[in-house]
């Protein structure tokens, strides 16, 4: 069993100079969500993107994946995407084809299409779908309308009205046994609105054949929508937004207006975690038990444990904080920092490469040379210029800015000393007004 799934296209109708397949939808790139469908079914090694188009980038966005790749250098139809890998596929005999422009799909909606293949048994299956505004999708043309057997798929182009006003539609999926594909592939013309080789034609090629070429309709239309557009993109992203808000509020999460938050895919969140609205989860964060996380905060690939409490409006990048910590409102943790248990960072607090300890209390600019022992107290806004160590017990006068050592227990001011001129500003004023 192989699977081919088809990213080759230029994606016109996005207007983009990045290639569809690397538009984003939850998070990653359209193919990535494919591609994770398609592994779960097959082993990486019989998985092979058709890519075409800025094929290099397409290829290294995906390239952790351990796919295979085929090359299509010039982007002539979805028949032609299948033509190009006839020798990557001729080993197999069954070959599942997915469009790498429709995220949605699910390993069970592929795993039921190609058993409905196997049961059949037929040379080729196509997944439909019944949707209320079918326009732009390929229609289904049943032999009769109870009977699984295709006659033909009618793309919209060259639909007559009556065809237009089939609702089942041609997803985009199918499975094919390769034989019967590759010794009928080369009948398929480019005699059409696109002049392009149309993977859909197949269905008729077939059947004049006299191979079996049958349908199975999904339940749920919603997984099969591809993305052409920057409003099929936007709309996608929010139904997956949403799937994953549901999936994470069914395992004891809490989020206040989920329409409002934007937590991506592989994101992780335990029970009793409350999420505000207008927050953004983002890459591979995790997050603890009992935290809240108050709005308009954005945390990327940070790793959160347990008790903690994020305060409105911060940003965190690859940061790691421990139990019970409190964060802002307003602190911006940058890549490498790492806040200890139970400790404070205050208001408009960046930190960079930092360890702070245990129940440490911070509202300082720090870097990551800057050492502060256990018990100091650091007034606020001070600079502390790195590299500087503020031994135990310490205390920092406010507004000090620390450029040598403050010895264990020491009271350390560095700003110069306050003068207090009598009189001055009245004078100044009566000056003025002469
Ligand atoms: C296709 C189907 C249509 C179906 C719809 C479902 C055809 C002719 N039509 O239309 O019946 O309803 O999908 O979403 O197949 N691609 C290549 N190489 C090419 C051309 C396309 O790899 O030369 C890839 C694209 O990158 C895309 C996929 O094939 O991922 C589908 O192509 P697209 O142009 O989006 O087809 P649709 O017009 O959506
Ligand atoms: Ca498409």
């Amino acid at each position: 069993m192989a699977i081919a799934i088809m990213a080759a296209g230029q994606g016109t109708r996005l207007k983009s100079q990045l290639p569809k397949v690397l538009h984003e939808v939850g998070g990653k790139p359209l193919l990535a969500h494919v591609i994770a469908a398609a592994t779960r079914i097959v082993p990486p090694n019989d998985v092979f993107a058709i890519i075409g188009h800025e094929a290099d980038r397409v290829r290294s966005a995906v390239a952790n994946t351990a796919i295979n790749f085929v090359l299509q250098a010039e982007q002539r139809g979805t028949g032609h995407a299948l033509m190009v890998a006839r020798n990557a596929l001729s080993a197999y005999d069954h070959v599942i084809v997915l469009s790498g422009d429709a995220p949605q799909i699910t390993p069970q909606t592929i795993a039921r299409l190609l058993n409905f293949h196997l049961d059949e048994p037929a040379a080729m299956t196509l997944l439909s779908a019944d949707l209320d505004h079918p326009t732009c999708y390929g229609r289904i043309l049943r032999k009769n309308p109870r009977d699984a057997e295709v006659q033909a798929i009618v793309e919209e182009k060259s639909a007559t009205p009556a065809q237009k006003k089939i609702r089942e539609i041609n997803a985009g999926f199918y499975v094919f046994a390769v034989a019967q594909l590759l010794s009928h592939i080369e009948k398929l013309s480019t005699a059409n609105p696109h002049s392009e080789y149309y993977l859909t034609d197949m269905a008729e090629v077939l059947r004049k054949a006299k191979q079996r070429v049958v349908v199975y309709k999904t339940e749920d239309p919603g997984e099969v929508l591809g993305a052409n557009t920057r409003a099929e993109l936007s709309f996608i992203d929010h139904q997956i937004r949403m799937c994953k808000c549901q999936q994470l509020m069914s395992e004891g999460v809490t989020i206040f207006y989920p329409a409002t938050c934007v937590i991506d895919d592989d994101v992780e969140i335990a029970p009793d975690t409350v999420i505000e609205p207008f927050v953004q989860i983002l890459g591979k964060s995790r997050i603890g038990a009992a935290c809240r996380i108050r709005s308009y905060s954005v945390i990327r690939d940070s790793e959160i444990a347990d008790g903690v409490l994020v305060r409105p409006g911060c940003i965190l990048e690859e940061a790691h904080v421990g139990p019970n910590a409190v964060l802002g409102p307003y602190s911006h943790l940058r890549p490498g920092s790492d806040i200890g248990e139970a400790a404070h960072v205050g208001n408009f607090v960046e930190t960079k490469k930092i360890k702070l300890g245990k129940g440490s209390n911070y509202d300082g600019v720090n870097k990551h040379t800057t050492i502060i022992e256990d018990g100091v107290f650091i007034g606020s806004d001070s600079t502390l210029v790195a590299p500087v160590r503020v031994g135990k017990g310490a205390y920092v006068g406010a507004a000090s800015c620390i450029t040598e050592d403050v010895p264990g227990d020491a009271l350390a001011v560095g700003r110069s000393r306050q003068i207090v001129k009598e009189g001055w500003a009245r004078e100044k004023r009566a000056a003025k007004l002469k």
